[in-house]
C-alpha cells in the first residue's frame, strides 16, 4: 500500500516586506535581491501570528481540502526550525487547536522537514493503523532573522502549508523518497548556543544546495524507476532562484516544469513546499518531485504519482 496527498491547506501572514521596505533601512537594493535570489517580497508574521496559529489555519484548510473531519486524523506531524517555544512541542499546541485526537509530534529537519514528515507519515500509513496523517510545514523565520543583518534578512518569510496523506493504491501516492545528512556541516548554518539569530555562510549552503538537490532527486528517481523526462511538476525548496535554476539545469528538468514562488514568498523553510504545492497545476496521473535541503545539512526528496482521491 503507498499514501497520496488527498488535501492541502496554506496560511501565510498578511503583512507584505516589500524589497523596496528593506531597502529603506539595509544597505542593500532591489536589484541586488532580486538578480542574486530572486525574491521581491515576503510575509511576515504579525503580532497574533504564532508557528502554531499558522500551523492551525494551514492544517484546518487541509482538513476540510481532504472532505475530512479532526476526529479523520490519525496522526499529526508538524514541521519546523521556528518552534514558539522551546518546550512542548508546536504539534501539542496544533493538536488542541485543531481539534485532534492523535499522536503528534515536531520533526526538526529545517528545510527538509516537510518532506522528512511526508516520507514518515506515508510510511505509517502504509502499516495499516491509521487511516490518515495531517503533516504541516510552519515557520516564523523572520522571529529569528537579526533585522540589521542584510544577508539574512533579505531572504526569509514566514507561513504554513499542510497536507492530508491517506492510502493509495499501488503504483499512485509516493512512489520513492531520499532522505538525508551530513552533520559534519551543522556550522553553516545555525542558531549557535546562547545566541538569537540565524548565521549562515551563504555560499557554502549555496554550494552544497545544489549537489544536495541534484543527487537526492537523482536518488529517488532511481528508486522510482522514474527518469527526468517522467516529472510533470518540479516542487524545489524555495531558498533562491538561481539555486533552483542550477538544480534544473543538471536534473535537465525545464523551467515550464518547475514551480517557482520565492519571489512572492522569499525562503519560508519546512513552509516552502507545502506553499509550492498549492501553487502547482496537478491533476490525477500526473508525476510530482519534491526535493528539499536546509540546515544540518539535511536533504529530503519524493516522487509521487498525484491521486486526490482517498483510496475507498
Ligand atoms: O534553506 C537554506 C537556507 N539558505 C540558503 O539556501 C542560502 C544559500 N545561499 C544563497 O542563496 C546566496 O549565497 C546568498 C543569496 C545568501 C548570497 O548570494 P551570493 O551571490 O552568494 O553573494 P555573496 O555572499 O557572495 O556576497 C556577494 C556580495 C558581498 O559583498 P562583497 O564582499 O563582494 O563586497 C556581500 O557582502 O554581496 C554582499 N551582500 C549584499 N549586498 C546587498 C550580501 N547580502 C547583500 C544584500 N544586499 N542583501
Amino acid at each position: 500500500m503507498s499514501a497520496a496527498i488527498t488535501g492541502l491547506g496554506t496560511a501565510i501572514p498578511e503583512r507584505i516586506i516589500t524589497n523596496a521596505d528593506l531597502e529603506a533601512y539595509l544597505d542593500t537594493s532591489d536589484e541586488w535581491i532580486v538578480e542574486r535570489t530572486g525574491i521581491r517580497e515576503r510575509r511576515q508574521a504579525g503580532p497574533n501570528d504564532t508557528t502554531a496559529s499558522l500551523a492551525i489555519a494551514a492544517g484546518a484548510a487541509a482538513i476540510k481540502d481532504a472532505g475530512l473531519v479532526p476526529d479523520d486524523i490519525g496522526l499529526l506531524i508538524v514541521a519546523t526550525a521556528t518552534p514558539d517555544q522551546a518546550l512542548p512541542a508546536v504539534s501539542a499546541f496544533v493538536q488542541d487547536g485543531l481539534g485532534l485526537h492523535c499522536g503528534a509530534f515536531d520533526v526538526s529537519a529545517a528545510c527538509s522537514g516537510f518532506a522528512y514528515g511526508l516520507v514518515t507519515a506515508s510510511s505509517l500509513l502504509a502499516g495499516g493503523t491509521i487511516k490518515s496523517a495531517l503533516v504541516i510545514g510552519a515557520e516564523t523565520l523572520t522571529r529569528f532573522i537579526d533585522p540589521n543583518d542584510r544577508s539574512t534578512r533579505v531572504l526569509f518569510g514566514d507561513g504554513a502549508g499542510a497536507v492530508v496523506v491517506q492510502p493509495a493504491p499501488d503504483g499512485m501516492g509516493l512512489l520513492g523518497w531520499d532522505l538525508g545528512c551530513d552533520g559534519s556541516a551543522t556550522h553553516i548554518l545555525q542558531i549557535p548556543p546562547g545566541k538569537k539569530w540565524v548565521e549562515m555562510d551563504g555560499r557554502e549552503v549555496f554550494r552544497r544546495a545544489v549537489r544536495a538537490v541534484v543527487d537526492t532527486s537523482a536518488r529517488t528517481l532511481e528508486r522510482s524507476g522514474l527518469t527526468a523526462a517522467d516529472i510533470d511538476w518540479f516542487v524545489p525548496h524555495q531558498a533562491n532562484q538561481r539555486i533552483i535554476d542550477a538544480a534544473c539545469d543538471r536534473l535537465h528538468i525545464p523551467a515550464e516544469r518547475t514551480i517557482v514562488n520565492v519571489d512572492r514568498f522569499g525562503n519560508t523553510s519546512a513552509a516552502s513546499i507545502p506553499l509550492a504545492l498549492a501553487d502547482t497545476p496537478v491533476k490525477d496521473g500526473d508525476v510530482v518531485l519534491l526535493a528539499g535541503f536546509g540546515a544540518g545539512m539535511t536533504w529530503a526528496s519524493a516522487a509521487i504519482r498525484w491521486q486526490k482521491e482517498a483510496q475507498s
